[in-house]
């Protein structure tokens, strides 16, 4: 068992504010082109991506429906291959970094396992593929983050038992099981009715806090956005860019309070009238 498995995530490892503007930076895409074929013809998606990622951050992408943003996730997380440019994780190539593990992948469905229960299934990753690991540790280290997502008690539940919240908890908690650097997450609470989804968001708060995580998300929700990011990347379409990437200079630690925040109030105005701006120009290529 390595260390990394054998510590828990201890409370406010570095609550506040995790990472400084000098944190070296972790996600680097520069020139990131991706094209698709659609009907025998090649339909560029991505065009002339650049986006760094410190070390410890938060960021999120936001931007219309159908932009890109899943694809720009999808080449951080090595899964799509750009037709131009480069992107790294933590200098490595994003496939050798997911070799290596150092990503955590969480989607808008949790897919988990019907057959296994909430522990068994927050383990699966970490006994997929890696003979190192023991059966006991795996399960131990699994419950430990079930804990961290506020599922103490479930471990036996099986995901039909589970509502939709609680089976994105063990998502998240599988995702955290193997220690990532990096957590990848595309429209986590998408499917969650609104006051979950802010309890939901709560946690992830709290989870970047203790583990100081650098965390991209995708979202929808520009108050998600706001609240939990310090940079938020808006993407324009036709092919996608960003138009804007927005500091959020709300102060840490967040609370409910901060929705009241007039710095909450600035960040979301901006981002409303970029989104707007931005579904104006949708397929104008403008
Ligand atoms: N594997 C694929 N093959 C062909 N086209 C694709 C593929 N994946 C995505 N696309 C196209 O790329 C564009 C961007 O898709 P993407 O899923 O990245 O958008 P998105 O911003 O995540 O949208 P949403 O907010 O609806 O999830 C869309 O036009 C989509 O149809
Ligand atoms: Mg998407």
């Amino acid at each position: 068992m390595t260390t990394a498995i054998a510590s828990a995530y201890p409370a406010s490892v570095a609550a506040s504010a995790p990472v400084t503007d000098t944190a070296p930076i972790h996600i680097a895409a520069h020139g990131i082109a991706v094209e698709f074929s659609l009907n025998g013809r090649r339909q560029r998606v991505l065009h002339d991506i650049n986006l760094s990622v410190p070390k410890g951050s938060f960021v999120s992408l936001i931007g219309p429906s159908g932009c890109g943003k899943s694809t720009l996730l999808k080449v951080m997380a090595g899964l799509v291959q750009p037709v131009e440019g480069t992107v790294t994780v933590a200098g490595l190539a994003p496939q050798e970094a997911a070799r290596r593990r150092m990503i955590g992948l969480v989607f808008q469905d949790a897919t988990l396992l019907p057959w296994k229960n909430a522990v068994e299934n927050a383990a699966f990753l970490l006994m997929t593929g890696n003979t190192n690991v023991k059966r006991a540790d795996a399960m131990a280290r699994a419950a430990e983050m079930l804990r961290l997502v506020g599922l103490e008690g479930a471990n036996d539940k099986m995901p039909s038992q589970l509502s939709g919240g609680m089976r994105q908890r063990v998502a998240i908690a599988r995702a955290l099981a193997l220690d990532p650097e990096v957590l990848l997450m595309d429209e986590p609470f998408g499917a969650l009715d609104a006051i979950t989804r802010e309890e939901m968001s709560q946690c992830l708060l709290d989870i970047w806090e203790r583990t100081g995580k650098t965390i991209v998300l995708v979202t929808h929700s520009i108050d998600e956005s706001v609240f939990l990011s310090r940079e938020v990347h808006v993407m324009g379409t036709g092919p996608a860019r960003i138009i804007e990437t927005l500091p959020i200079t709300l102060p840490h630690p967040r609370t409910e309070e901060s929705f009241a925040d007039p710095a909450f109030t600035r960040a979301e105005a901006r981002l409303r009238s970029l989104l707007i701006e931005s579904h104006r120009t949708r397929g104008t290529g403008k």
